[in-house]
């Protein structure tokens, strides 16, 4: 857990506990303490600046260039023995920089954690006071754990970082303050507490209307990854009802305006199939990782397989890293296919489909030895450059790629796929090809068109399938809307191609590749999606904005908050101003080659640390359950315990299931802006299970028809100040006034 505090408003006392060390400063004032050495590096960095605005005394003024770091070594080891947790100010205008902890004796580290997500407010005005608590580390709440920790970084990112530290200190004990962070009407008559330290929650008072409501009964629980420490759910004596709602204790009280019912009800007899395959996920972190969350499909993809060569599990990085070879990250493909389908998930593996692979883990396309105007190097690996002139034009001429690749073709995927001892269920031909000019522009810099790419995916489809006879083909793996409707050559590929848009092109040539070659070769049009709107402010319009931008999966009256909204469309698709995602591309898929399933491989929250991020991933996985996706997998691996892997802990955590049929919701109010409700049964019309998103910074309460009373499992995660996340059994009493608190997903299963 984090705590973020005013220095004037500190709140948490860190003393003196007697079996422990005292405090270490690291940073007081005009220099490091003794035993600390500066071993920062590509920085500017003073350490007694006195131009902090804040401040009258001296501060550690810090400039860093991309992803470089004012770093600072303990001589010895300070280790956790002793240490509660770190301390430090900080100012400036909200930097890019993230802090770990490090073992110079084995390299270890613990995770990095982004002060974007610890504290929101940070500026040049006034000093905000960070303590991280070693016992439970953002972001997911885990322990430091015992090691020989002796440094700790403080790093910049992209774009580097330019701040002020004051205060840096090892803090020897951490008193928490008893604080009831978060009280919230839930389903029809709980109340849901999250608390920190040691509070008795009886002092707790409900107030509805005015009038005393009893607690029939209480159960508290310690998740030991829940953001809060505990969480108790009180069961009142009578149902919510719209009105005023007071939780007060003796020195916090939480009130809520309970708003009018909005009318709703659910259709049971009216079900479809939802597709196992929507709760994937690329690169799980290990087994219990896919069954914790129930990962059904795990992909191994993005722009670094393009160039992955699998007889010896090396790789290049492409634009995204210098044009780096490197050693593959997750060790060889067979290995991890094997522990993939192990712990039950299905496997989808990129196959390669240029012309050439990774050589080895060490050569890079551009050495400034060989091209020395560059605009920019690699800040850990100063000869590799990143194949940009200064002024932002390619490197001409294009570097050998016999230099870093060697070649690639249709025999050796052969060779490589029939040695599969645990071969993958799906195979997606290559990866977002039609921009390799651009990512791989070292190994082809040709822009590809419409003929090369469909020539590719067949010739690659028709090998998989004679090396893997069961297996399925995901193609072409296109990387966005753009790209959807033409190619890298420009227009004039589509007017080559009578001015049919890509994916129509692509689909109807792949029909009648079915003809000549007597089987399918196509089983998903396999399509990435990331949203087009600007959601990287982060304030509260483009929190609303993200949360309501999920109708652009669905929704034909939804003109794109995008350019996409607002250009003339550069496309031939009707109601080109909505992206309309699945229906759109399941009616193309019905007029050009009926039969294919749809895919979409990479797919993002756009803010996988912020509790919008979750939301918008609860109201997706709903969406596409509903809709009849056919498979997805989230671009990348969403934390386990972060707001997006909460998502799919709601749905499929721990073996709790979402239905497997999608059962129709009818809303009075069409609300979809701030508002997600999705509804499944299993087979026979049991286990109903309701999943509402409240989009909204308001509580909703909701009438919902069918709903049986009775017994349900509930789930949860979200609330007002994101805090709450847990799970209990609980009594619906009614159907007629179900509450779901402010920018909270529930999950709600009958029993
Ligand atoms: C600390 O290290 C950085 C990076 O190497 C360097 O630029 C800076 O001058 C050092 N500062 C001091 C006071 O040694
Ligand atoms: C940080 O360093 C960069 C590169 O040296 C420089 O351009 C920039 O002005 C510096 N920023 C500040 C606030 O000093
Ligand atoms: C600046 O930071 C202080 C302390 O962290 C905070 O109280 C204040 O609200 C912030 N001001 C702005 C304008 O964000
Ligand atoms: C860490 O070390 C302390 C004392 O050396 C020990 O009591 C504790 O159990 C260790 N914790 C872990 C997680 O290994
Ligand atoms: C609120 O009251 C409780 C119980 O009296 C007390 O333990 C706690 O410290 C108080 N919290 C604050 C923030 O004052
Ligand atoms: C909540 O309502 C109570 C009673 O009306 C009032 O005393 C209290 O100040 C209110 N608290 C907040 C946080 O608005
Ligand atoms: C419809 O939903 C919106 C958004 O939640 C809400 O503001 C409005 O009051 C609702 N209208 C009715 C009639 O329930
Ligand atoms: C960019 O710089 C290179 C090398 O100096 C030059 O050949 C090229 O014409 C420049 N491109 C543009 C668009 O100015
Ligand atoms: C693929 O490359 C291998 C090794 O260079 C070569 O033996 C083989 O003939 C090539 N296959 C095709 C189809 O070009
Ligand atoms: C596809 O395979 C055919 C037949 O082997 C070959 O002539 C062609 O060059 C291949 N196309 C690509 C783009 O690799
Ligand atoms: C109180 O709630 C818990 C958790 O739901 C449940 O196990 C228990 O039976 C309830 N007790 C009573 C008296 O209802």
């Amino acid at each position: 857990m984090l705590f973020k505090l005013l220095k004037a408003q500190l709140v948490l006392l860190a003393t003196l506990a007697c079996s422990s060390r005292a405090d270490q400063d690291i940073y007081v004032d005009d220099a490091l303490s003794s035993g600390w050495e500066n071993w920062s590096w590509s920085s500017d960095i003073n350490f007694a600046a006195t131009d902090a605005p804040a401040t009258t005394g001296t501060s550690i003024s810090v400039n860093s260039s991309a992803w470089a770091a004012l770093s600072l070594k303990d001589e010895s080891i300070f280790g956790t023995a002793g240490f509660a947790g770190l301390k430090f100010d900080i100012l400036g205008a909200k930097p890019d920089v993230s802090f770990y902890i490090q073992s110079t004796t084995d390299n270890s580290q613990s995770p990095s954690i982004a002060l974007s997500t610890v504290a929101d407010y940070i500026n040049t005005t006034a000093w905000t006071t960070i303590l991280l608590d070693f016992s439970a580390l953002p972001p997911t709440g885990a322990p430091l754990g015992n090691g020989t920790w002796d440094r700790i970084n403080f790093q910049g990112g992209a774009n580097g970082a330019v701040y002020h530290l004051d205060n840096i200190e090892l803090v020897s004990s951490i008193v928490i303050a008893p604080e009831i962070l978060s009280a919230e009407p839930i389903a029809s008559n709980t109340i849901a507490v999250t608390t920190q330290g040691d509070v008795d929650v009886s002092t707790l008072s409900v107030t509805l209307n005015s009038k005393a409501v009893k607690v029939t009964n209480q159960t508290s629980y310690n998740p030991v990854d829940a953001p809060s420490k505990t969480i108790w759910y009180l069961t009142l004596a009578q149902a919510l009802a719209p009105g005023s709602l007071v939780l007060s204790s003796n020195n916090v009280s939480f009130n809520y305006t309970l708003p009018a019912v909005q009318y709703g009800s659910i259709t049971t007899g009216n079900s479809k199939p939802i597709s196992p395959l929507i709760y994937g996920v690329n690169f799980p972190t290990s087994a219990s990782y896919i069954q914790n969350l129930g990962v059904t499909i795990s992909r191994w993809g993005g722009n670094a397989v393009t160039a992955f060569n699998p007889f010896l599990s090396v790789t290049n990085a492409g634009n995204d890293w210098y044009f780096e070879n490197r050693v593959g990250d997750d060790g060889p493909v067979d290995d991890w296919s094997a522990w993939v389908q192990g712990a039950n998930s299905q496997a989808m593996m990129t196959v390669p489909a240029l012309d050439w692979v990774s050589k080895d883990s060490t050569s890079y396309s551009y050495p400034k030895t060989e091209y020395p105007d560059q605009g920019a190097f690699d800040p850990y690996k100063a000869d590799a450059g990143n194949g940009l002139f200064p002024n932002g034009s390619y490197i001409t001429p294009s570097p050998n790629q016999a230099n870093v690749y060697t070649p690639w073709n249709t025999s050796l995927a052969k060779t490589w796929l029939t040695s599969m001892a645990h071969p993958p269920q799906i195979v997606t031909i290559d990866n977002e090809i039609e921009i390799a000019s651009n990512t791989h522009q070292d190994m082809h810099p040709i822009p590809i068109g419409y003929d090369e790419e469909l020539a590719r995916v067949l010739n690659y489809s028709i090998i998989a399938k004679a090396s893997l006879p069961s297996v399925q083909v995901a193609a072409p793996s296109t990387c966005a809307w753009w790209y959807y409707w033409t190619s890298s050559v420009g227009f004039t590929d589509n007017a080559a191609h009578n001015n049919i848009d890509f994916l129509p092109w692509f689909l109807a040539q792949m029909k009648a590749a079915e003809k000549t070659a007597g089987q399918r070769l196509l089983d998903f049009l396999d399509i990435h999606y990331y949203y087009a709107p600007d959601t990287s402010a982060n304030d509260a319009a483009a929190k609303a904005l993200r949360l309501r931008m999920t109708r652009s999966l669905w929704d034909p009256s939804y003109v794109d908050e995008s350019w996409i909204g607002t250009s003339a469309p550069q496309n031939h698709q009707p109601n080109a101003n909505a992206v309309w995602l699945i229906p759109r591309m399941q009616q193309l898929i019905a007029q050009n080659y009926p039969g294919t399933k749809l895919s979409i491989s990479e797919w993002s929250s756009t803010a996988d640390t912020d509790i919008t991020g979750g939301l918008l991933t609860a109201d997706v996985l709903g969406i596409f359950g509903r809709e009849g996706v056919d498979a997805a997998t989230y671009w990348a691996t969403p934390d386990e315990k972060g707001p997006v892997g909460l998502a799919y802990w709601l749905y499929r955590g721990y073996g709790t299931f979402f239905p497997a049929n999608s059962v129709q919701v009818n809303l009075a109010n069409r609300s979809e802006d701030v508002l997600g409700v999705y509804a499944g049964a299993n087979s026979g019309g049991k286990d109903i299970t309701v999943v509402i998103i409240n989009k909204d910074v308001n509580p909703v309460g909701l009438y919902l028809a069918n709903v049986p009373t009775g017994k349900y499992f509930l789930r949860h995660f979200g609330g007002d100040a994101g805090v709450a996340k847990w799970q209990t059994t609980i009594t619906l009493t009614t159907n007629q006034y179900i509450v779901v608190p402010a920018y909270t997903s529930v999950f709600l299963q009958q029993q």
